[in-house]
């Protein structure tokens, strides 16, 4: 999602539009939420009321000795930011947390993320940035730059993304804030950064995406090289708006796109006429769109028109007899983005969760060759990334089963794409469960097996009131491990192990 995708643009438009009679907004009050009877996604997601260091003691089952590095995982760590109501899912200062394994220890380490608009709005004792769907109590364009999207490793130090500004760098050896990245100048100040960006785990080769704000509105396309630590444009591809990218995919020759009919409205945003989120729009009589780029600039982008549907996240995609095959989780509509967009509120009854689906795409024709769904109410997809752009025979993903609790994840599925059968991990009902990440084990005498790995999945268990980390075996999906935290954390969204002892 395209949090600061106008920040720049907003900006711009200010200098034009602004008036010197910027109005204080009455100030929210807001109703106590009744915790004990709070929806489980509800009360995962609320604020933190802890930080700090500790090693995690209570443990269930075994780690195994053999796992050694980091886990290192981000999200929304506020939902009351000085006393204004945060509306969105994705608002919050962004949180992370860090697990370090060693010898079958775990050392548990939980912090803000002090960007510079976090420290000044702790001094003024106030919010003074928007968030993506918050406004600020008085009125301003001013958006926060919250990464709380994602965080990855990147040349001895860590990047916690945001989309929409630019990442955020963090040291390799206690997390603190370093600097606003912007890869030594080669990221335009007016070009977003993706929360997903695909790193080749062989050669360290990275691409990325990012919207370029202002009058010519562009997709960019970089590749990230690891030894210059610069970006290199591939493409520029001119668009009629800003839709609703969060994602993309990378095989061997080409980078693919499917880009859903949300976009965001432009008169809006220019006029503050409120939140990113309320600008976000949804018009399925647009259809989507899949871009296919060759890598390599060989060729002409190809475009495909596909029905409607709201992708956030995509699986794997790898080339296969010259034709692309992919895996990706898609809704038939946007209630999902309505629901999160006002995350207090209870879901509305039926509302659309992505599937998983397998398509089948000609590259040369820009043609779509063949469509199944795989399994039903799935996100999170994941998979062994030593098979980033090859073919792979498992996803796994994090099942949203819950009627009355939409955002509830109840379970994890191993998803076999061959037989279109699923092993799962069930969460008990006082349960919520996160994204999965997958680690490969390590080798054993010989050749490793696709899901010769482990599974690491955050949750909250509310009896408790107590978060935890499970250790699945992806091999059986049985739970090898699980790591009570000693206190509530948000559950957040996305993470990265990292092997590399360095780190
Ligand atoms: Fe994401």
């Amino acid at each position: 999602m395209k949090r600061r995708e106008f920040c720049k643009l907003t900006v711009m438009s200010a200098a034009a539009l602004s008036s010197p009679l910027l109005f204080a907004r009455q100030k929210e009050t807001f109703k106590e939420i009744d915790w004990n009877n709070a929806r489980l996604s509800l009360k995962a997601y609320r604020s933190v009321s802890d930080v700090g260091s500790w090693n995690l003691a209570d443990i269930e089952g075994q780690i195994p000795k053999e796992i050694e590095g980091h886990l290192l995982r981000v999200g929304p760590g506020l939902k009351v930011h000085h006393n204004t109501r945060l509306h969105h899912f994705f608002d919050g200062d962004a949180f992370y947390q860090s697990f370090r394994f060693s010898q079958g220890q775990v050392k548990f380490s939980a912090q803000f993320i002090e960007t510079p608009e976090r420290v000044e709005e702790k001094k003024a004792g106030k919010m003074l940035f928007n968030e993506f769907g918050t406004m600020a109590p008085k009125k301003t364009r001013k958006l926060k730059n919250q990464p709380n999207i994602n965080i990855i490793p990147w040349r001895k130090n860590y990047l916690a993304l945001s989309e929409g500004g630019n990442p955020v760098m963090l040291n390799g050896h206690d997390l603190a804030y370093k600097e606003e990245h912007d890869f030594f100048n080669t990221l335009p100040h007016n070009v977003g950064f993706s929360a997903h960006p695909k790193i080749d785990p062989y050669t360290g080769v990275g691409y990325t995406f990012g919207i370029k704000q202002g009058a010519s509105m562009a997709l960019m396309v970089y590749e990230m090289n690891p030894e210059s630590g610069k970006l290199k444009e591939l493409y520029r591809l001119r668009q009629d708006g800003i839709y609703m990218i969060h994602d993309f995919m990378v095989s061997e020759n080409y980078i693919v796109f499917i880009i859903p009919p949300a976009y965001f409205k432009l008169t809006d945003i220019i006029f503050n006429r409120g939140s990113m989120a309320e600008a976000l729009k949804y018009d399925p009589s647009l259809g989507s769109r899949v871009l296919i780029l060759d890598k390599k600039r060989k060729g002409k982008v190809r475009e495909i028109s596909i029905p409607s549907s709201l992708f956030f996240h995509h699986g794997n995609l790898y080339e296969k007899d010259g034709l692309l095959n992919l895996t990706t989780c898609h809704a038939k509509d946007a209630s999902l983005l309505k629901h999160i967009s006002k995350w207090h509120e209870p879901a509305q009854k039926g509302l659309a969760r992505p599937d998983v689906f397998r398509l089948v795409l000609d590259p040369n024709k820009g043609e779509v060759l063949d469509k199944e769904v795989i399994t039903r109410k799935h996100d999170f997809p994941t998979f062994n990334k030593l098979y980033s752009g090859k073919e792979a025979r498992f996803l796994y993903a994090a099942e949203m089963a819950d009627h009355n609790d939409p955002m509830r994840f109840s379970g994890i599925s191993k998803i076999d794409i061959q037989t279109k059968t699923l092993t799962k991990y069930s969460a008990e009902k006082d349960e919520t469960l996160g994204e999965p990440v997958f680690q490969e084990k390590k080798a054993n005498g010989g050749q490793k097996e696709e899901d010769h790995g482990y599974l690491f999945v955050p949750g909250y268990q509310s009896t408790r009131d107590e978060s935890f980390l499970d250790i699945l075996d992806a091999k059986n999906m049985r739970r090898e491990a699980r790591l009570w935290l000693g206190s509530f954390f948000p559950v957040g969204f996305h993470g990265n192990f990292i092997a590399d002892s360095t780190y």
